[in-house]
């Protein structure tokens, strides 16, 4: 039989199997039906709908058909949450049962068969690579100790955009910050700043892209074989690249172990790589699974999580600081009225920065870097809401829909302006479902903490040192402020603009 013919009864056998699936499914949920959702197109359902910003497709289709909705994406039933009461009932009253995430072709390939964290399935594995993480990076007091690291790297952004001010240059806003970023993630987690042997960030954001695509084959894993969309291609090239990168980073590191050097800090590297050789520790559960691609998987959730997240928050807020000066002028003032003269602005100050939190919070609520979280899975039948949603189907909550929702922020929730948040009644941290930037519950983001330092010393610290323009005349409404969808959301062209120096 030519492979053609096989793959066409493959086809034919798993249609038959789905189908048999679907009808046996109706007949058991029995008076629970499924949440309402749009008619589909025979066989392949509701993929089409989605176009290439599902943020927005999925956010127009549940103003007609509700905040829990059904869509048809192959075999696996799919429910968009897109309200906060419901998000809530998702990611806190059920949480246990949603806690888990849905297989992907990304995954696999990327996540070297899902063994980090951010895509393994919820039980004892993932919960010991969170707290490992958690415990050695992305407590309180580990994200403190690093603040010199910060320190010094923003020290030399600004030192070189103080050097382009001179020169009154164009900066390339994304670019800078992104390049710092990266240097921040590379020396907390390898202790040394990025390596002219690779470019992990371009790297990064390629992972970015192809882990948001609503890619064929998770939804029809017959047609996986075909690669209709080109996916399998890239994400298997895309693998060999980070893998590459990940064994160059590993490597150096146990060389120098091997050649005796001490360090008097111990990065986030060397304590995973200890793992293996010294297996009793406060993680001994870890150790008994680790292997190198493990290590691999989990230091490629920590890139991911720090590098393609931060970055784009600031770039996205800087962008509507430049649109908006009058905000622009408030955020300035507030941190003159805190900082002083001293030109350096210290983490200890960000907690006395109210206007510069609701500045961030207005930024993420309409450019949310995560537009649909990462998307979740029921591990049990369960009735929500009168309907019924069958185990293992995939969940996804339309973060950015929430955002731009008018029954939630007004009339006028297109509009940047922060002065919402005045009230202080709306908090980011995952506990008032209209903001969930970081996501909620069991699998809300462990890096939040780090990500919002991170953010707010970035921001505060560029608009301290600078007053920022627009080039080439550009007036603020002529600022290209699309976004480009993916796992996370970058805005589709870089920020640049003109700095000139406030400090003498
Ligand atoms: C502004 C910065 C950041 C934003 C907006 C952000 C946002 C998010 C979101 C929306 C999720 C998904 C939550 C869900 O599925 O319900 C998430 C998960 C995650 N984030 Fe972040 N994040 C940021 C920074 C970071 C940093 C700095 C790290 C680590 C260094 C990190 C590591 C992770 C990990 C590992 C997960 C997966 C957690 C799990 O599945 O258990 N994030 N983040």
């Amino acid at each position: 039989m030519s492979p053609t013919n096989l793959l066409a009864l493959f086809g034919a056998t798993w249609l038959l199997i789905q189908l048999c699936r679907i009808i046996f499914s109706k007949t058991q949920s029995g008076s629970h039906k499924a949440p309402p959702g749009p008619p589909g197109l025979p066989l392949i359902g509701h993929l089409p709908m989605l176009g290439n910003q599902p943020h927005r497709s999925l956010h127009k289709l549940s103003q007609k058909y509700g905040p829990i909705m059904s869509l048809r994406l192959g075999s696996q039933p799919t429910i968009v949450v897109s309200s906060p009461a419901s998000a809530e009932l998702f990611l806190k009253t059920h949480d246990t049962v949603f806690a888990s995430r849905p297989r992907s072709q990304a995954a696999e390939y990327m996540w070297y068969g899902t063994k980090g964290m951010i895509f393994s399935e919820y039980g004892p594995y993932w919960r010991s690579i969170r707290k490992f993480c958690t415990l050695e990076l992305l407590s309180a007091s580990k994200i403190e100790s690093m603040a010199g690291l910060r320190r010094d790297e923003l020290g030399l952004l600004v030192e070189s955009l103080r050097r382009a001010a001179g020169a009154r240059e164009v900066v390339d806003v994304s670019e800078k910050v992104t390049r710092l970023i990266e240097d921040m993630t590379c020396r907390m987690l390898f202790g040394k700043c990025r390596d002219e042997r690779f470019d992990l960030r371009e790297t990064i954001h390629d992972m970015g892209k192809l882990v948001g695509a609503f890619n064929i084959a998770d939804y029809y894993p017959f047609l996986g074989a075909l690669d209709l969309q080109g996916l399998t291609r890239q994400l298997k090239q895309t693998h060999r690249a980070i893998d590459k990168i990940l064994e160059i980073i590993i490597d150096d590191h146990e060389k120098e172990a091997d050649n005796g050097i001490k360090k008097l800090d111990r990065d986030f590297l060397d304590v995973i790589l200890s793992l293996k050789t010294n297996p009793k520790t406060t993680h001994e559960q870890l150790a008994q699974n680790i292997d190198r691609s493990s290590i691999k998987a989990i230091v490629l959730d920590m890139i991911f999580g720090a590098i393609d997240t931060s970055h784009i928050a600031i770039e996205w807020i800087m962008s509507e600081l430049l649109r908006h000066p009058r905000v622009m002028k408030l955020v300035q003032e507030e941190i003159r009225n805190v900082v002083g003269d001293c030109e350096v602005v210290e983490e200890s100050c960000l907690s006395e920065l109210p206007y510069l939190d609701m500045v961030v919070k207005e930024s993420l609520r309409l450019h949310p870097v995560g537009p649909l979280l990462v998307p979740h899975a029921s591990m049990e039948d369960i009735v929500i809401e009168g309907y019924g949603i069958q185990k293992k189907s995939r969940v996804i909550i339309n973060n950015w829909g929430m955002g731009h929702d008018p029954r939630i922020w007004s009339e006028n929730c297109e509009k940047f302006l922060p002065e919402r948040f005045i009230d202080g009644k709306v908090d980011i941290r995952g506990n008032n479902f209209q903001l969930i930037p970081f996501g909620s519950g069991r699998r809300g983001c462990p890096g939040m903490h780090l990500g919002l330092v991170t953010t707010k010393l970035v921001v505060s610290q560029l608009v301290h040192s600078f007053d920022w323009e627009l080039p080439f005349g550009m007036s603020a409404d002529e600022l290209d402020m699309n976004e480009i969808f993916g796992a996370t959301m970058p805005r589709a062209k870089h920020l640049l603009a003109v700095p000139s120096a406030r400090f003498g």
